[in-house]
């Protein structure tokens, strides 16, 4: 049976969403960071600051690649994963895949208190995310589905992905 794969920009809520999702179908959870942080056993902030961002990016295809060649389970890819072409055909070939969206503003609020995430540890962390989403957006609208989580809970984002699984499990083709 297909992937659920979620994708979207950093602080749409893809990891915590991930793993309820998980729970409630009972299926295995891999985020495409933690693979790498336990690989390179060191943090993505501190993989971009010693290695550089390409180096990230390699590793980053690897494990999607990896991941996209397993069953049933719930995926969750790192905000920039998708950008790439080839990791976006890997990722679609077994799986559904879902777009988590949020607005500059829900997503500061998100991120602001947070430093693990080295694209956003600038001085104007806004401005920044402006401008990654500008870029971003074409790529994350190739999703199978899209949620606007601005005024969502995290259970009812769930919900809504429940709603999808269900109709795709009546509905394979549609
Ligand atoms: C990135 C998003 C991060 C992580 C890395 C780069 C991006 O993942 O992969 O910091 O390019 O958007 P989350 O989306 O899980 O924060």
């Amino acid at each position: 049976m297909y992937n659920i794969v979620l994708v979207g920009f950093m602080g749409t809520g893809k990891t915590v969403t991930g793993k309820i999702l998980a729970k409630r179908l009972g299926r295995d959870f891999l985020e495409t960071d933690e693979i790498i942080k336990e690989r390179e056993g060191i943090s993505i902030r501190e993989i971009f600051e010693k290695k550089g961002e390409g180096y990230f990016r390699r590793l980053e295809k690897e494990v999607v690649k990896e991941t996209s060649h397993k069953k049933e389970i719930i995926i969750s890819a790192g905000g920039g994963a998708i950008i790439d072409e080839e990791n976006f055909r890997n990722l679609k070939k077994e799986g559904m895949i879902i777009c988590l969206e949020a607005s500059p503003e829900v997503i500061l609020e998100r991120t602001k208190h947070k430093t693990c995430r080295p694209l956003l540890n600038v001085p104007d962390p806004k401005k920044k995310i402006e401008e990654l989403l500008k870029k971003r957006i074409p790529y994350y609208k190739k999703a199978d589905f899209c949620i606007d989580t601005d005024s969502l809970s995290v259970d009812e984002v769930v919900e809504k992905i429940m709603g999808l699984v269900s109709r795709r499990d009546k509905d394979p083709q549609g």
